[in-house]
């Protein structure tokens, strides 16, 4: 009978019954009285299960003594009351069967200290093992669920946009192009021969920025929908926020406008956070012990209380007038860096707030201009701590105003051809946001750096593995 340590811990066997639980070695001590512990994870939930292995297995002193962190083991045993501290069940061991050695524990990347978060990326293929590993792992997977459980819910479709595309859907020219390559008949060292020009079957193609564009047609007709996938920037930043590519959420909203997706914001942001709170109590009071002690009350903060709401020339009057002095001055009509954006969540406000209505001249093609003439329908959801984890707008449905636009910032509209055709067949008002999946994850966790929330991080800086 093979069991999860997640089970054999939370009570799902009886004393006495026999369980064969598989994964790798945290820790081994040895007693004077010949009896060795080693706790044993395999990842189904944050702790590691006890088993007690005493000295007449027969493998005792040649394999179980031997045993060192990052050894994969198969243990069967009886589960017992634990007498330990923390836990209530362990095994009483009745074989332990060694899987794979650690060939050289003294070089084992992982022995069980504290290393750095910059020493764990040096090793993406073994960083899995870690403790913050793996609850940033649970975590991540429960956030994913939750956000479509959210939709899900409340009649959103999931819609599969597409990562190769010949369209910029930010307008902002931060993008990664995608060449057709011939490999196959190239030996693979012999890369100088290869052709890195040529484009993909002869036209020019990139790597999503988003999938806005995309998911829009899909609301002019299924009305509720959303995309979760990777997107992709080539913005060579250095920031412990930024990756080359990261996870998206996108839902978009026909016959809606700015406060339409204000509040469903709000509402993906409390659902989601009190789902984590409820499924992965574990691994968030690690976090909270060892990252960020104020990773619980935060999120609970959050679900119990209404959003700030400001518009973002308010929030210009507010950091002139605060005192502080920023790198960056402010006035209004300057982009928002994130010292800006963090001082308006963490000190002003002291939880995420929501800033509408931004100048025209900083924002996107798509956003829907303001009957001031100055300003756009747009929102971005601060969180203290990291600054903008949220983008979203109100669309431009009008046509002549986007083509108007389109043609102030020099974008060609024939590159915007289908996109300009959702207006000009049935155009609806309709609205939508973005959420930073690993700017999520960071928020939760309170991860310093956006690196450490995804398995295998892409910025300039890192792109083995
Ligand atoms: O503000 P952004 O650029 O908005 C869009 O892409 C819109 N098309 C979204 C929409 O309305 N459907 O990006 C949205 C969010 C940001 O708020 C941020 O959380 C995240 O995506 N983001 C990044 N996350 C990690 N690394 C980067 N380089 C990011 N750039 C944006
Ligand atoms: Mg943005």
């Amino acid at each position: 009978q093979y069991a999860a340590v997640k089970e054999v811990l939370a009570g799902r066997y009886a004393i006495g019954d026999t369980v064969t639980v598989r994964g790798w070695v945290r820790t081994r001590r040895d007693s004077k009285a010949g009896i060795s512990f080693v706790n044993v994870h395999d990842g189904s939930c944050f702790d590691a299960v006890q088993a007690v292995a005493a000295n007449d297995l027969a493998n005792y002193s040649s394999e179980i003594q031997k045993l060192t962190t990052g050894c994969s083991v198969a243990v069967t045993g009886q589960v017992a009351e634990s007498a330990g501290q923390g836990q209530d069940f362990e095994l009483q061991a009745t074989a332990i069967e060694v899987l794979g050695w650690v060939e050289d524990p003294d070089t084992y990347p992982m022995a069980p200290k504290r290393h750095s978060m910059e020493y764990l990326r040096e090793y993406a293929h073994l960083r899995p093992r870690t403790n913050v590993a793996g609850a940033v792992t649970r975590v991540r997977h429960s956030l994913a669920q939750a956000v479509h459980r959210f939709f899900h819910e409340k009649g959103y479709f999931w819609i599969s946009t597409p990562i190769i595309t010949t369209s910029d859907a930010e307008g902002a020219g931060e993008l990664f192009r995608v060449s057709t390559l011939d490999m196959m008949n190239l030996p693979r060292t012999d890369k100088g021969d290869i052709d890195y020009t040529q484009d993909f079957f002869g036209k020019e193609a990139f790597l999503t920025v988003s999938g806005q564009l995309n998911v829009e047609a899909f609301a002019s007709s299924l009305s509720k929908v959303y995309t979760f996938g990777p997107t992709f920037r080539a913005e060579n930043s250095n920031t412990s926020r930024h990756l080359a590519e990261f996870w998206m959420i996108e839902p978009e909203l026909a016959f809606a406008d700015l406060e339409d997706i204000a509040s469903l914001a709000e509402d993906m942001l409390k659902y989601v956070f009190k789902a984590v709170l409820e499924e992965r109590p574990d691994d968030m009071a690690f976090f909270a012990q060892r990252i960020d002690k104020e990773a619980i009350t935060r999120l609970q903060h959050v679900v119990d209380n209404d959003f700030v709401h400001m518009d973002y020339t308010d929030a210009v009057e507010i950091l002139q007038n605060c005192g502080k002095t920023f790198n960056y001055p402010v006035s209004w009509g300057v982009d928002l860096q994130s010292e800006h954006e963090r001082y308006l969540a963490e000190e002003h406000v002291g939880a995420p707030v929501i800033l509408k209505n931004y100048p025209r001249d900083i924002k996107a093609f798509y956003m829907r201009q303001n009957e001031d003439g100055k300003t756009v329908a747009a929102m971005d959801v601060l969180a203290p701590g990291i600054g903008e984890i949220i983008g979203g707008s109100a669309r431009e449905e009008r046509l002549d105003v986007l083509d108007d636009r389109l043609a102030e910032m020099n974008l060609p509209a024939e590159e915007y051809t289908w996109y300009r055709d959702l207006r000009r067949y049935g155009t609806v008002p309709h609205a939508g946001f973005g959420l930073g999946f690993e700017r999520l994850v960071a928020y939760v966790t309170g991860m310093q750096n956006i690196r450490d929330v995804i398995p295998y991080p892409r910025s300039p800086k890192n792109a083995d593995f």
